[in-house]
């Protein structure tokens, strides 16, 4: 019979999941709440749901007797995850270990009790408490929300002056009573990913990470394999990425973690049950040679998956953005399959007539360009091609981008 696979999110980063379950001759359901979203389409059955409500979406999944569920991307349905995999028995991570990673107090308090090398933080309930973690921690420091993602009510703060401003942001955006101030670490930022069997880190893909600059934050908007370091400093960081494991008791799924690095010393800023967005999982796929797609789904159905070596060809991914609020006036098809032909991924989100919005955050992307490239500059060509085929409100993108940057 027929294997049935329940997707959580509907959106551009469960696309190419649901895409490769149905290339596995999967059934997929897919849960979202409605709107214009472009996974529904692609499934065999789609179920109106907020991907959050764990009791409706659990009925759900028994009703249909699903034999897997998962997600890519998003934190949002982590949660979820765990509660329907421990309840229906199926493979994936556990509610506890969800629940650790998806409230960055308990994330942080585990990673305490497992000596997991992270910033110093204080919880903070109000602007007096702030002002006392402000003393203990020293400026810059970070305030964030405990309960947020997509850098959402995180905010650094630089002097005493900004601390009122910081810490009321974070509040409006937790839903607890709580944040958290965090001493701020100076250092290079990484990204790490990889997957959980049986308690280990059976697979371990570190990456550079392109971030962009939009008016609020720095929003990553691209990656790059392999992350070039020396040998220690590697170790190291597969070192913490285990202890993070071990602390919040991932396990049976993929991770994602934000890292700074600085020579030897290495911070583990946050860790997630889930694979990365913005291309991770397609140049995981292109550099070690198989879909990690199939992976995540192979895993979810409590199959066995294997991990190969690097094929160790370099290469980037980086999102499209449009610099401006506008409407997609031309796409040159014929030079883009020109494009697609040398092997270049060129993947647009949206067609002419369509309108976009200028980049504030990742999800205001328009597509992505993924392509083999050992320099920064040879890739930036590629990116460059491929914004010269895109016309918003009658120019060109590259040179939108130009007038703009
Ligand atoms: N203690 C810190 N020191 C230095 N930089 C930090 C620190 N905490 C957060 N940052 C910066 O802020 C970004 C977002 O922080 P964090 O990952 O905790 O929030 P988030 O809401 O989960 O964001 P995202 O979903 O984008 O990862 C980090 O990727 C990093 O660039
Ligand atoms: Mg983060």
């Amino acid at each position: 019979m027929m294997k049935k696979l329940m997707i959580l999110g509907a959106g551009i980063y469960q696309v190419p999941l649901i895409q490769q379950a149905k290339k596995m001759g999967l059934y997929t359901i897919v849960v979202s709440y409605p709107g214009d979203y472009p996974g529904f389409a692609l499934a065999d059955q789609v179920c109106l749901l907020d991907t959050r409500d764990q009791e409706r979406v659990m009925e759900a999944a028994q009703k249909e007797k699903i034999d897997g569920i998962c997600t890519s991307g998003t934190d949002v349905a982590v949660r979820t995850i765990g509660y329907v995999c421990e309840h229906m028995g199926l493979h994936g991570l556990s509610c506890e270990a969800a629940r650790c990673v998806t409230d960055k107090l308990l994330m942080k308090e585990a990673f305490a009790r497992h000596d997991v090398s992270t910033p110093q933080f204080v919880k903070v309930a109000d602007l007096d408490q702030a002002r006392q973690a402000a003393l203990r921690l020293g400026y810059p420091l970070v305030v964030k929300a405990v309960d947020s993602s997509g850098s959402r009510g995180v905010v650094i703060v630089q002097e005493p002056g900004q601390l009122g401003a910081a810490f009321s942001e974070a509040m409006q955006v937790s839903q607890k009573g709580y944040v958290l101030a965090e001493e701020y670490i100076q250092a290079e930022e990484i990204g790490v990913d990889g997957f959980v069997k049986e308690g280990r880190l059976v697979f371990f893909a570190p990456h550079e990470k392109y971030l962009f600059r939009a008016a609020q934050a720095a929003v990553p908007a691209g990656h790059s394999f392999p992350y070039l370091c020396a040998d220690g400093q590697l170790e190291e960081i597969r070192r913490q990425m285990q202890r993070a494991v071990d602390a919040t008791g991932l396990d049976g799924c993929p991770v994602n973690a934000d890292v700074l690095v600085d020579k030897e010393k290495v911070w583990i800023i946050e860790i997630g049950g889930r694979t990365g967005a913005t291309c991770i999982p397609e140049l995981i796929s292109l550099y070690y040679g198989s879909s990690f797609y199939e992976k995540m789904i192979l895993n979810a159905l409590g199959e066995e998956v294997q991990f190969g070596g690097s094929s160790g060809v370099p290469c980037k991914g980086r999102l499209l953005m449009s610099p401006v609020d506008g409407t997609i006036t031309r796409i040159a098809e014929e030079k883009l399959d020109g494009l697609r032909r040398q092997g270049i991924e060129v993947v647009l989100d949206f067609s002419v007539g369509q309108r976009v919005q200028a980049m504030k955050n990742g999800t205001d992307r328009i597509g992505h360009v993924i392509a083999r490239a050992e320099t920064e500059d040879e890739f930036l060509a590629i990116y460059r091609q491929v914004q010269s085929c895109i016309w918003i409100n009658g120019e060109e993108l590259s040179q939108l981008e130009d007038g703009k940057g």
